[in-house]
């Protein structure tokens, strides 16, 4: 099981001032923190979380909460005053100092929002300045530090000075120094902070991809919201020292732990964080490829829709009916959904965002329909759910049709044309 946790804390608690054992322990007995502020600061109470290999695992709270210190115990740059963190495998509170240093070395690398790069040392000497601390020969420092160069997008400025560049290329220099080290772990506390946003917007969206490409385990400190849910699996909200709670951007958004949350939330740009598989409803309005028109039309009367997904083997989407097609087919007698079945479905992938479903949704008279790379039929998602999802309130399609537009023949003609055209001895199971 260990294997797969990167970091692990375990009921960490940091107090500074006069008395922080005693702080702690009055903590623990129940006492409230702002009592205890003779005493000092309870700047972390009671973390306990781990954080998985690959994950980007993001601490967000507001300024104070205690982020800074509770990421500072991670590496071991401050020692917990109760409490332990485990990382990859190894306990490091109270280790010694020589030990702590390789662990540190071999495991962690620190991106900070204001990076101390080296004035007149250019971008690759920057890049591979840890390595150089670690006394690799300098032909192979900068063979390793190139690459990582190019790969944050600073090609072309290795032999520039930090001085000729903007804020986001230095930062990106920082976390290519970071990147050089070829740790498992990035902590980056607060990392993108000091840029403008569309900068900053551009380092979030590469710094995912890198992520992906690398496999690395990422730790993000931030207090903005919207940054927080875009890059992280899972975000623990901290407040006065506390984890508040830990979840999926989804989670958060969606079943907040309480009214704190609740409120930091309610600003969140939902587009760009909500995923379809997150909002989509049950696809009811189904048939089997091979249960024929008056099945297909016997579901849409009462479903009250005007169109039905049809599957195939194992759910997989095959394409739509609508009613008008189907209740001709009736009519003529045929038997063959399939002359019927038309492919213009809007479909979209489980981890979309909502925010690349407005098109498709504007365009399509059907609800989208979310298919997994097996084109499997998961769920769909009417322009009402999206809606709701986007405006924060419940919606209740589980008891309104969910197809539009609405059906286009009332229940009654329908069960009457089923009636009039029933095979003469076949028993359909309705009223003959
Ligand atoms: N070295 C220290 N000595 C005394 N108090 C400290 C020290 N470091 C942090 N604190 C206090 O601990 C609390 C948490 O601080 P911390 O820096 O961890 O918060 P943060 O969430 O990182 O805030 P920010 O978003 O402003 O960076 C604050 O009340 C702070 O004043
Ligand atoms: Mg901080």
């Amino acid at each position: 099981m260990s294997e797969n946790i990167a970091i692990s804390a375990h009921h960490l608690y940091k107090a500074f001032g006069r008395k922080p054992k005693e702080v702690v322990k009055k903590l623990q007995a129940g006492a409230d923190r702002s009592s205890l502020s003779h005493l000092g600061t309870a700047a972390v109470i009671d973390a306990s979380f781990d954080v998985k290999a690959g994950e980007i695992f993001v601490v967000m709270g507001l300024s104070g909460s205690g982020k800074s210190t509770l990421i500072r115990m991670l590496n071991g740059l401050l020692e917990p005053t109760s409490g332990s963190v485990t990382v990859m495998g190894t306990p490091i509170s109270g280790i010694p100092a020589q030990k702590l240093r390789e662990v540190r070395r071999s495991n962690i690398s620190m991106v900070f929002q204001h990076f101390a790069l080296l004035p007149h040392r250019t971008v690759l000497d920057n890049a591979a300045y840890g390595l150089e601390v670690q006394g690799i020969p300098l032909a192979e420092r900068r063979e390793r530090a190139q690459s990582i160069v190019e790969r944050v997008g600073l090609a072309g400025w290795e032999s520039k000075l930090p001085g000729e560049l903007s804020g986001g290329m230095q930062q990106r220099v920082g976390l290519a120094r970071a990147l050089v080290s070829d740790t498992d772990i990035l902590l980056m506390d607060e990392a993108f902070s000091a840029l403008d946003p569309l900068i900053r917007r551009e380092m979030q969206e590469q710094l995912v991809e890198l992520q992906s490409e690398l496999g690395k385990t990422i730790i993000f400190i931030t207090h903005d919201l919207n940054e927080a849910m875009f890059l992280g699996n899972r975000i623990a909200v901290m407040r006065d020292g506390r984890i508040v709670q830990v979840g999926t951007p989804d989670d958060i958004l969606t079943d907040p732990a309480n009214d704190y949350v609740a409120q930091f939330v309610q600003d969140v740009d939902r587009a760009r964080v909500l995923t379809a598989s997150g909002v989509m409803e049950p696809a009811k309005s189904v048939v089997s490829a091979s249960a024929g028109p008056r099945a297909a039309l016997r579901t849409m009367r009462d479903l009250q829709t005007s169109a039905a997904f049809v599957v195939g083997n194992g759910r997989t989407l095959v394409g739509v009916v609508r009613d008008k097609d189907v209740m001709r087919q009736v009519r003529a007698g045929e038997t063959d959904l399939s002359l019927i079945v038309r492919n213009d479905v809007a479909t979209i992938e489980p981890d979309a965002h909502l925010s690349d479903m407005f098109e498709l949704s504007v365009e399509s008279p059907l609800p989208v329909a979310v298919i997994d790379d097996k084109k499997r039929l998961l769920g769909v998602i009417p322009r009402v759910t999206l809606l709701a999802a986007l405006g924060n309130v419940p919606s209740h399609t589980g008891e309104v049709a969910i197809v539009e537009p609405p059906a286009t023949y009332s229940m009654e003609v329908i069960t009457e044309t089923l009636r009039e055209t029933a095979p003469a001895f076949a028993s359909e199971g309705g009223t003959r």
